[in-house]
C-alpha cells in the first residue's frame, strides 16, 4: 500500500524535486507524491511537477496576507482531501496556516525550517544566523502547530559556518542539508520508523 503525501510550496520548489527524485529512484519505499498545490500561479515548484508528471494546482491567495484567508484555506483543504494523503509536507511555503487548517488533517502535517530551531523562527533564517553569528546552524522538519515553527521537531540537520562562508555559501550549504533530511524524514514516517503525533 503507497504512503500519499502532499507538498505544498510557494517558490523554486527544490526541496520537492529532491523528494521527487528520491521517489523515482526508487529510495523512499511507499512514498507516493500525489499532487503539489502552491498559493503563486508562477511558483517553478509547479512547474516541477509536470515534469515528473504529478497532478499539480494552484490555489490563488491574496500576495499581500502571510495568513490564509478562510476562504483560501478552505480552497486548499477541499484539494487536499480529495486525494486523502497520509501526510502533508510544506517545502518552503510561505502561508501561515491556521488551527482548523491543521485539525482538518488531523495534524498530520510537517514543516521544512532553514535553521536549527528553535533558534531564528521566522523568515530570512539563513542570513539572521549568518549575521548573528553563530557557528552552526541547519535545518529542522517538525510537526506543524498554530504557533509557527514551534511543533514537536522530528530531526535535524547541522551544518557548520566556516570563516570563508558568505550568506550565498552557506544557503548553498543548508539547502543541500534539506535535500537529504526531508525526503529521509518522509521515508521513515512512511515505514513507520518514527511516530506520528497522538
Ligand atoms: C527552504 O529553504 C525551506 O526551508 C524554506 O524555504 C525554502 C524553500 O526552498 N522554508 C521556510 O523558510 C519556511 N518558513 P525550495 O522552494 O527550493 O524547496
Amino acid at each position: 500500500m503507497s504512503f500519499k503525501i502532499i507538498i505544498l510550496g510557494s517558490g523554486r520548489g527544490s526541496n520537492a524535486k529532491a523528494i521527487l527524485e528520491a521517489e523515482a529512484k526508487g529510495q523512499l519505499g511507499a512514498v507516493s507524491t500525489v499532487a503539489i498545490l502552491s498559493d503563486k500561479q508562477e511558483a517553478p515548484i509547479l512547474d516541477l511537477a509536470k515534469q515528473f508528471g504529478k497532478p499539480s494546482q494552484c490555489i490563488p491567495c491574496n500576495p499581500k496576507k502571510a495568513r490564509l484567508h478562510p476562504d483560501e484555506t478552505k480552497a486548499f483543504l477541499e484539494a487536499i482531501q480529495s486525494y486523502q494523503p497520509d501526510l502533508v509536507v510544506l517545502a518552503g511555503f510561505m502561508k501561515i496556516i491556521d488551527s482548523h487548517f491543521i485539525e482538518s488533517l488531523n495534524g498530520k502535517i510537517i514543516n521544512l525550517h532553514p535553521s536549527l530551531l528553535p533558534s531564528f523562527p521566522g523568515i530570512n533564517s539563513i542570513e539572521t544566523a549568518f549575521n548573528f553569528p553563530v557557528k552552526i546552524t541547519g535545518c529542522t522538519v517538525h510537526w506543524v502547530i498554530p504557533e509557527i515553527d514551534a511543533g514537536m521537531i522530528i530531526d535535524q540537520k547541522a551544518v557548520t559556518i566556516e570563516p570563508n562562508d558568505t550568506i550565498e555559501s552557506l544557503s548553498e550549504k543548508v539547502h543541500a542539508a534539506e535535500h537529504q533530511l526531508l525526503p529521509e524524514v518522509i521515508r521513515q514516517l512512511s515505514a513507520g520508523e518514527v511516530p506520528f503525533p497522538n
